[in-house]
């Protein structure tokens, strides 16, 4: 697939077949995602993966747990839709996907951030030229930078969690979600 389709054709994928991406997959997608750009050849990138359904379970269960305190803590109109979208027994943050990748690095400089995100959608370009869906996962960053989740997945004291990205096979067509049109400030 050229990168010009990929970028036209990737989407965010929240239905997933209970098919596992095998080691070389990941690999591939892992070392797609280390040829991004990188603001002073820092490549401060590390990766966790995770493929134990058990353990992803365990995680997206704690996610909700503490995105329920944040809710209880501030119950607006809108976090209480939320709520009720978010915490129902059988909502999977991970949307059920066999794989996670997680970006992790220590945030020394300014670019850390913008490297990892650069790092994240080369993952999710390379995962739609090889038909695999993906979606990042936001609302499992906070748990992810707790010290138990950073202790459990062997990622440093010193290191932040930056993105967390489900991949999987899709088990169903979506359609791509339009943009709006580009909002060109200035063209001279
Ligand atoms: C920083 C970031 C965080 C996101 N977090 C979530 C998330 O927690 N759960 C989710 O279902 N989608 C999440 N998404 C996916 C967006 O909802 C999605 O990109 C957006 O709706 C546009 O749809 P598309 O990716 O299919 O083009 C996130 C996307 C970004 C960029």
């Amino acid at each position: 697939m050229k990168a010009i389709d990929a970028i036209y054709e990737r989407q965010s994928v929240r239905d997933y077949t209970a098919e596992k991406l095998d080691e070389s997959t990941v690999f591939d997608l892992v070392n797609a995602a280390i040829h991004a750009p990188t603001a002073m050849d820092e490549e401060p990138w590390a990766f966790v993966i995770i493929q134990d359904k058990t353990l992803l379970n365990r995680m997206s269960d704690n996610a909700k747990k503490l995105m329920q305190s944040g809710f209880e803590a501030n119950l607006t109109q809108g976090n209480k839709l939320q709520q009720e979208h978010f915490l129902v027994p059988e909502f999977n943050v991970f949307y059920n996907a066999t794989t996670l990748i997680v970006i992790c690095a220590k945030p020394v400089s300014d670019f850390v951030s913008a490297d990892c995100w650069l790092a994240t959608q080369n993952i999710l370009l390379a995962a739609t030229a090889r038909k695999i869906g993906s979606c990042v996962i936001g609302l499992a960053v906070q748990i992810l930078n707790t010290p138990k989740w950073k202790q459990e997945l062997g990622i440093a004291e010193d290191m932040s969690v930056f993105v967390p990205i489900i991949l999987g096979f899709p088990s169903k067509e979506t359609s791509i979600k339009p943009r709006k049109p580009a909002n060109i400030l200035t063209w001279k």
